[in-house]
């Protein structure tokens, strides 16, 4: 008999996510797709989630952990509203990413609504600086720029 599954909501996203799992007949090799599609649903992995795809797949919660954690692609924290990763490849960095990072978190966006963070060349190096700001890039960005865009977003 199976055991109960703990119930984090009343909405259709845990019945998608049993689903998911039912279809790839709850193996264990199967974890990166599953915790993909539970990270697509609930925009995060909690360790409530975690512990729930362990304890359907039958795996060791340490080993689910270990996985998810290995990958950069997962997430363990709610997203916040807004983004800003800062492009540090060589390009970008020569054309003053770092002050442009420094004077970022000088401009105090809100650290509950901004997810500020770097990240590696996007292939636009004759765009240099380039900022990933709510998913769209912004190239040449001076800080008043971006100073400009937080503002903008509230
Ligand atoms: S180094 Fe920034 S886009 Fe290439």
């Amino acid at each position: 008999m199976r055991e109960a599954i703990p119930q984090p909501s009343g909405d259709d996203r845990e019945k998608l996510l049993e689903r998911a799992m039912a279809r790839h007949h709850y193996a264990g090799d199967s974890l990166i797709e599953i915790l993909h599609t539970a990270q697509q649903l609930y925009g995060y992995l909690s360790p409530f989630l975690l512990k729930t795809v362990a304890h359907r797949l039958k795996l060791p919660p340490s080993r689910v952990l270990g996985v998810a954690t290995f990958y950069h692609l997962f997430r363990f924290a709610p997203p916040k509203p807004h983004s800003a990763a800062v492009c540090m490849g060589t390009a970008c960095y020569a054309a003053g990413a770092t002050e442009l990072m420094a004077a970022i978190e000088q401009c105090h966006p809100d650290p509950a609504a901004w997810s500020i963070g770097a990240g590696r060349c996007l292939g636009s190096c004759g765009l240099a600086p380039v900022v990933i700001c709510d998913g769209r890039a912004m190239s040449r960005v001076t800080p008043s720029e971006f100073e400009a865009r937080v503002k903008a977003a509230g």
